[in-house]
C-alpha cells in the first residue's frame, strides 16, 4: 500500500477514540482540518465552521395534503446485526461486527449485537407491528453469518430457515419483502482472508447471493445488494471508527472497487437464478453545497469522492477521474495502485443493468475551499447529520438528470431521538418526515421517477459505534425488557400511510 500524499493525510486524521471528540462514523469524512487544529482537538460539532445555507428557492407546496402515487411504498429497515440478537444461536458463524465490538472502547458503553432489539426471537410480534402501521414493504437485512458460517462453502440450513419464515410472514400480511444482502457483518473468517480490499471475497459474496436467490427467489421481493459501500469503504476502511477498523487509503479504494464489483456479480447471479423480483443497491448520496465560489471546483471533488465515486460504476460504466488522488476532498489513495484494481471487463460487471436504485438520504453538507465538509445545515444528535429537506429534491432531480432513467426508492431516510433515554415523544421526527416526505412527493410531480419511501428505522436498536445510545427507530424498544411502543412518529406514519398523502402543515 502507498503512503498517501502529505495533504491527503492532513486531511484524514481521524479521532483516536471517536468517543472522545463527539463526532464518529462516517462524519469524520473531510472534517480534519479546521481552521487548522485536527479533528482530535474538536469536542463538539459545534466547532465545525459553519456556512451559510443556501437560498431558499421560494417553492411552496401546491396542495395540502400532498399526494403519493397509488403504488407508492410505504416502508420501513432495519439491518440483521442492529435489530437480531442471538449472534451465537442456530450455528450463526462470527462476523467482523462481533469482533469490532468485542474490542475495548470501539462501541460506546462496550456495547455488542446482543441483546439487539431481540428480533430473531420476536420476529412474529414485529410482523404485528408492521401491519398495525399498515406498512407496505419491510426492508431487512440477511446475516451472511448465519448462511455460511466462515463465509464460504456449507451452507447453514437454519439461518435459511429464519429468513423463509420472516419473508413468508412478510408475505401473508401483504407486506412486500426488501432483502439487503449485505448490510456490514462479513463473515470474520473473510476478514481474515484480507476482508473487502481482497478482490476474492467479491466472488464469495456472489456464491452467498445466489444461495438467497436459490432459497427466496420464488418471492416477489425487492433486493438490495450492498448497503453503503461508501460507509463500509470509508468509515470502515479508510477511518476505521467502524468493523473492521482499518485506517488505509488504498485498503479503502480496494473496498470500493471490491464491493462494486461484487453487487455486479450478484446481479448477474440474480437474472441467471429466474428470481422474480427486482434488484439494485442502496447507495448513501449527500448533496453538498459550495459555501463560496472558490469553493466550486473543491466541491466538485468531494461531490465526486461521495456520490459518482459509487453512482458511475453501477450507472454508467466508469469511474470519475477526480475522485481519487491527492487534492482536497478526494480520497487520498495512489491512483495508479486504483487502475491495477479494475481489470478488463469490471466496469461492465459493475453496471449490470438493475431494476431499481436505492437511494439513502440523511443530509447534506457545505464544502469549503479546500475541500473540507463545513456545516451549512442544523445537525441532529447525529452529529455527522445535517439535516436539509430540500437536498433530498436536490439529489433526485440530479438523478434525474445525470443519470439513465431508472426507478429510484429511498430506502433509508430518518434521524435519532434527541436524547439516549426510551422516548415515545418525537415531535422533532413528525417534523423530520413531514417535511422529507413533502419533498419527495415534489420530486415525483416533477418527474423523478420515485418509487417509494422506507423509513429508517422501524425500531430503536443497535446504532454501530454508538451502540444502544442512539435511537433512530419510529418504534421505541426498552432494550431491558425489549417492550416495544409506537413513538408519536409512528402514529404520525400510519396516518401518512393508510391517506397515501402528508399533510403539509
Ligand atoms: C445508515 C446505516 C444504518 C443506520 C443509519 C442511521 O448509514 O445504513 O444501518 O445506522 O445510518
Amino acid at each position: 500500500m502507498t503512503v498517501p500524499s502529505e495533504d491527503s493525510i492532513a486531511h484524514e486524521t481521524a479521532p483516536a477514540s471517536p468517543h472522545d471528540t463527539g463526532i464518529t462514523r462516517r462524519h469524520v469524512v473531510g472534517l480534519g482540518l479546521i481552521g487548522g487544529l485536527t479533528i482530535a482537538g474538536l469536542s463538539s460539532c459545534a466547532m465545525i465552521p459553519q456556512a451559510s445555507a443556501p437560498v431558499p428557492d421560494g417553492w411552496m407546496p401546491q396542495a395540502n395534503p400532498m399526494p403519493f402515487p397509488t403504488d407508492y411504498i410505504w416502508g420501513a429497515a432495519t439491518s440483521a446485526f442492529q435489530v437480531e440478537g442471538s449472534t451465537s444461536v442456530d450455528g450463526r458463524g462470527p462476523s467482523i461486527w462481533d469482533t469490532f465490538a468485542a474490542e475495548p472502547g470501539r462501541i460506546r458503553g462496550g456495547a455488542t449485537g446482543d441483546p439487539g432489539a431481540d428480533h430473531y426471537n420476536l420476529w412474529k410480534d414485529d410482523l404485528e407491528l408492521m401491519s398495525q402501521l399498515g406498512l407496505g414493504a419491510y426492508r431487512f437485512s440477511i446475516a451472511w453469518p448465519r448462511i455460511q458460517p466462515t463465509g464460504s462453502g456449507a451452507v447453514n440450513q437454519r439461518g435459511i430457515d429464519f429468513y423463509r419464515r420472516l419473508v413468508d410472514g412478510l408475505v401473508e400480511r401483504g407486506i412486500r419483502p426488501g432483502i439487503t444482502l449485505y448490510h456490514w457483518d462479513l463473515p470474520q473468517a473473510l476478514q481474515d482472508r484480507g476482508g473487502w480490499p481482497n478482490r476474492d471475497t467479491a466472488y464469495r459474496f456472489a456464491d452467498y447471493a445466489s444461495i438467497m436467490f436459490d432459497a427466496l427467489g420464488d418471492v416477489d421481493a425487492d433486493w438490495f445488494t450492498i448497503n453503503e459501500p461508501k460507509t463500509t469503504a470509508y468509515v470502515g476502511h479508510r477511518w476505521g471508527s467502524h468493523a473492521p477498523g482499518i485506517a488505509d487509503n488504498d485498503a479503502a479504494a480496494a473496498a470500493v472497487h471490491h464491493q462494486l464489483l461484487g453487487h455486479g456479480l450478484a446481479v448477474q447471479r440474480f437474472r441467471a437464478s429466474g428470481a422474480i423480483g427486482r434488484i439494485g443497491i442502496a447507495l448513501n448520496l449527500t448533496p453538498l453545497y459550495p459555501v463560496g465560489d472558490t469553493s466550486v471546483e473543491a466541491t466538485a471533488r468531494v461531490d465526486a469522492s461521495e456520490n459518482r465515486l459509487f453512482l458511475d460504476p453501477v450507472l454508467l460504466g466508469s469511474y470519475p477521474k477526480d475522485a481519487i488522488g491527492a487534492q482536497g476532498g478526494m480520497l487520498g489513495a495512489n491512483v495508479k495502485d486504483f487502475r491495477a484494481l479494475v481489470l478488463d471487463g469490471d466496469l461492465a460487471i459493475t453496471s449490470t443493468p438493475c431494476d431499481l436504485l436505492g437511494v439513502q438520504y440523511y443530509g447534506a453538507a457545505g464544502v469549503d475551499f479546500s475541500g473540507n465538509q463545513v456545516g451549512m445545515f442544523p445537525t441532529s444528535n447525529a452529529n455527522w447529520q445535517q439535516v436539509h429537506p430540500e437536498g433530498l429534491y436536490d439529489l433526485l432531480t440530479r438523478l434525474r438528470d445525470d443519470y439513465p432513467a431508472i426507478p429510484l426508492v429511498i430506502t433509508e431516510n430518518g434521524m435519532p431521538d434527541e436524547s439516549s433515554s426510551v422516548t415515545v415523544d418525537d415531535p422533532y421526527r413528525v417534523r423530520f418526515l413531514r417535511d422529507h416526505f413533502i419533498q419527495a412527493s415534489r420530486a415525483i410531480s416533477d418527474g423523478v421517477p420515485l418509487i417509494g419511501h422506507y423509513v429508517w428505522s422501524l425500531l430503536d436498536n443497535f446504532e454501530w459505534a454508538e451502540g444502544y445510545e442512539q435511537r433512530w427507530g419510529i418504534v421505541a424498544v426498552d432494550f431491558e425488557t425489549q417492550k416495544r411502543t409506537f413513538k408519536r412518529s409512528a402514529t404520525y406514519y400510519k396516518k401518512v400511510i393508510a391517506t397515501n398523502a402528508v399533510p403539509t402543515t
